[in-house]
């Protein structure tokens, strides 16, 4: 015999929380209703089935929800002037950056505003006032920006012809607006590590790396800077966004050096943030922590 299963509004926010409203019930009540005449572990079954389908539904509607956030903070000139830009609101501050006209340096890429937001949003965990950043493949800078403007002592790096521009976004952001003015410093990935960062002099609190792992013959040489620069409380911070297989292999390179722990998700955007550190390194203790 079938009868009608009726769940309340408390009922669904006891047990799942990540639920709410009419639809939610009804649709839990049809569930309950459908599995009344199935053995229990059948009826278990659906019942977990159907709980991680809403789950995954409720994890896809707060992705949504994050990245429309995140791609909020972007928006365009009014009016087309002779020098392309775009403009960004994070930590407070109107952001303008001028494109440049090299393919990859150019623009702002996703990865950077996941960044981004991540910092702003999580800067009571993390930090930044009077931390040493480094950023390295800083592009057209928004990263270094914003860390500067939350308080970070900042070093924005890249090739040596993306520094002009990258000089002029990181200025005309933080000039007068930052506790500490960063500097633009050219690093060409494995190149002259020790001669322009010497490891006895250099001491970073954060490396910040946004898509910087893509179709280029750099990788080996990418790892090896990460490797460098990287002391034992150096925390790495890296957006990186999923494309080619052959690419994507350098995460399980990158875990050979450091572990690696995602601290946000994007699958809709193939991006993924994740927070690194040294591997074996010796544990600071508690007071000495930062994050
Ligand atoms: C896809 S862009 C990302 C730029 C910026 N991080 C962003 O997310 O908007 C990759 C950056 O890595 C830099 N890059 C590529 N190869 C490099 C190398 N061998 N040494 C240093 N930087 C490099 C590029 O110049 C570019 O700025």
């Amino acid at each position: 015999m079938l009868f009608r299963c009726c769940i309340g509004k408390e009922d669904v926010k006891q047990f799942y929380p990540f639920l709410a409203g009419r639809q939610a019930c009804a649709y839990l009540s049809v569930v309950f209703w459908l599995s009344m005449d199935l053995t229990s572990s059948q009826h278990n079954h659906l019942n977990n089935e159907q709980r991680r389908k809403l789950e995954r539904q409720a994890g896809e509607k707060e992705e949504e929800q994050i990245v429309t956030e995140i791609m909020r903070r972007r928006f365009f000139p009014d009016v087309i002037t002779y020098k392309a830009w775009e403009g960004f609101h994070f930590a407070g501050h109107e952001i303008r950056i001028t494109e440049a006209t090299d393919c990859y340096g150019a623009v702002v890429w996703p990865s950077a505003l996941v960044l981004c937001y991540f910092l702003e949003t999580n800067s009571k965990q993390y930090n930044l006032v009077d931390k040493n950043v480094i950023e390295i493949g800083a592009g057209t800078g928004l990263v270094s920006i914003v860390a500067s403007l939350l308080g970070a002592l900042v070093t924005a790096t890249d090739l040596p012809e993306l520094l002009g521009n990258l000089q002029h976004n990181v200025l005309q952001n933080t000039k007068l607006k930052c506790k500490h003015q960063p500097c633009v410093k050219e690093l060409s990935w494995g190149i002259d590590l020790e001669k322009n960062f010497p490891r006895a002099s250099y001491h970073f609190d954060y490396i910040m790396a946004a898509d910087v792992v893509y179709h280029h013959p750099f990788l080996d040489e990418l790892l090896l800077t990460f490797d460098h620069l990287c002391k034992n409380d150096t925390v790495i911070m890296w957006a990186m966004k999923f494309r080619l297989d052959n690419e994507n292999q350098f995460v399980d390179r990158f875990q050979t050096l450091f572990d690696l722990e995602v601290i946000s998700n994007f699958p809709s955007l193939n991006i993924t943030l994740y927070k690194a550190m040294r591997k074996g390194r010796m544990k600071v203790r508690p007071s000495k922590l930062s994050v």
